[in-house]
């Protein structure tokens, strides 16, 4: 089944859903299609094994930004530099940042405060978004593939808790911005993926519950993705035992992706569906055959 919805654009967009159904593709796809809107994309991969640039066919090149062929700019976010960044930036003396944090013990200290590593990757995706080149932004849409569902949930609320744990200074003030920009409709979107089985579908009911509910986000679009083809015809044909096997199992699994259809739909976010390609890495080929299957 074809797929339509036009996403409104958002500068900051992150990307969510159980593991391995597909967060990183659609984080690409989305950030291909807005390139070849002309918009300037920056995706941010947080300190993960690469997979956007790879999936261009791109060398990554450790924590540093990769431009890409298709327009689009991608960085793996390493927490270690999140901090230089920051604390570079606050602290503005290189001298400054080598005696603070260069300090094993000082160090070690930031580190293990919970969720550190989490909120700095966030706020170095955050300084992204007020980016600017000759007073004006530098990219048009900040994509972040974020956390997994178990880590996400933590990771969307960090900001609220350090806002309100800290109760003054610095840290305060960033993150009632970061907060600010995160639950704010008009400049930010989540992005669910699901895959048409009963418990990724389950998972993902429970996170836009709690997301929209509980920590009160602006939820975008829901990717349906892996959606196997539908079975050929063959009523009338004399099958084998072992093909009628492999048709009943085809039968089961259309109707798992019937019954996550009926499901995801009742959330009442645009659904929008991506088919299970028959690729062992997909490429920037699939990826082009993704986008001409959905509207975005
Ligand atoms: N529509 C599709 N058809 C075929 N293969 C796909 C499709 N979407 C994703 N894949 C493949 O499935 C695997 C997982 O996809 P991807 O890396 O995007 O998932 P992820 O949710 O980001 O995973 P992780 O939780 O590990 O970060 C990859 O090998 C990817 O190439
Ligand atoms: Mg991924």
């Amino acid at each position: 089944m074809e797929s339509s919805a036009i996403l409104p654009p958002r500068r900051f967009t992150l990307v969510t859903g159980k593991g391995g159904v597909g967060k990183s593709t659609v984080a690409a796809l989305l950030a291909l299609s807005a390139a070849d809107q002309g918009q300037r994309v920056l995706v941010c991969e947080l300190n993960t094994q690469p997979q956007i640039a790879p999936l261009f066919g791109v060398q990554p090149r450790g924590g540093e930004r990769v431009d890409l062929p298709v327009g689009v700019s991608v960085i793996n976010i390493e927490p270690r530099a999140a901090m230089e960044e920051y604390a570079l930036m606050k602290l503005r003396f290189r001298a400054l940042y080598r005696l603070v944090f260069d300090n094993p013990i000082i160090r070690s200290m930031v580190r293990f405060v919970p969720g550190m590593d989490d909120l700095l990757m966030l706020g170095k995706a955050f300084n992204h978004e007020r980016e600017e080149i000759n007073g004006a932004p530098r990219w048009d849409q900040i994509i972040i593939d974020a956390p997994a569902t178990g880590h996400s949930l933590s990771f969307f609320r960090l900001p609220k808790i350090i806002h309100e744990i800290v109760p003054t200074g610095n840290l305060h003030a960033e993150t009632a911005l970061m907060w600010g920009l995160l639950t704010d409709p008009a400049r930010c979107a989540i992005h669910l993926v699901a895959a048409p089985e009963a418990l990724p579908v389950e998972e993902t009911l429970e996170l836009h519950r709690r997301l929209r509910d509980e920590l009160g986000l602006p939820l975008g679009a829901l990717f349906m993705n892996l959606v196997p083809p539908p079975l050929p015809a063959l009523e009338g044909l004399d099958l084998c035992p072992a093909l009628r096997e492999i048709v009943a199992l085809h039968a089961a699994r259309a109707e798992a992706v019937t019954e996550a259809r009926r499901r995801l739909s009742a959330l009442g976010m645009p659904l929008l569906e991506l088919p299970l390609l028959n690729a062992a890495r997909l490429t920037v080929d699939d990826l082009q055959a993704l986008r001409r299957g959905v509207s975005l």
